[in-house]
């Protein structure tokens, strides 16, 4: 995680610069929450590409699929799961995504009232606006 966050009064950039940075040296962490069609193929290709990448899905099978080195999204062979198996981390557990500098959202759209409760666990805080460039 990156050693200064920042403070949502200030309006420097030098925060962002960090988090660049750590992207470009491949020291961010990242995480995905839901493991579906888009969230799966963006951990894997996370953890293919050198980051550390962990996934959270509530689904508690998908979990265990995965950390059995099984896939259930045909974009995502075996083989492929295999080879970065020792560097996945997933969780059903939100706690698990503490010290990501980036966490990404591939949950299910759109959100409707009665689905409003499956985001209840989410406490979102906005960090910055624009690009991390
Ligand atoms: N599949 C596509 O081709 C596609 C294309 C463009 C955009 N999208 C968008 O991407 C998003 C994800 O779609 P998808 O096809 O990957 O969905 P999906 O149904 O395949 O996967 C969603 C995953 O999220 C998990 N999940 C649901 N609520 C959760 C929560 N609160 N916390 C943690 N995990 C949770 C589910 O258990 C499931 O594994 C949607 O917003 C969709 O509109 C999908």
């Amino acid at each position: 995680m990156l050693a200064t966050m920042p403070d949502q009064r200030s309006s420097g950039t030098s925060w962002r610069r960090e988090l660049a940075a750590a992207l470009r040296d491949k020291r961010a962490k990242l995480g995905v929450v839901g493991l579906g069609y888009v969230g799966l193929p963006m951990l894997v290709s996370i953890v293919r590409a050198g980051f550390r990448g962990v996934g959270v899905d509530l689904d508690q099978t998908r979990v265990d699929a995965l950390a059995q080195g099984r896939s259930y999204i045909s974009d995502v062979p075996y083989e492929v799961l295999a080879d970065i198996r020792s560097r996945l981390r997933v969780s059903t557990r939100g706690s698990a995504l503490r010290g990501c500098d980036v966490v990404l959202i591939c949950v299910p759209t759109p959100l409707w009232p009665q689905a409003a409760g499956r985001l209840s666990r989410c406490r979102i805080r906005t960090i910055g606006r624009g690009s991390c460039t």
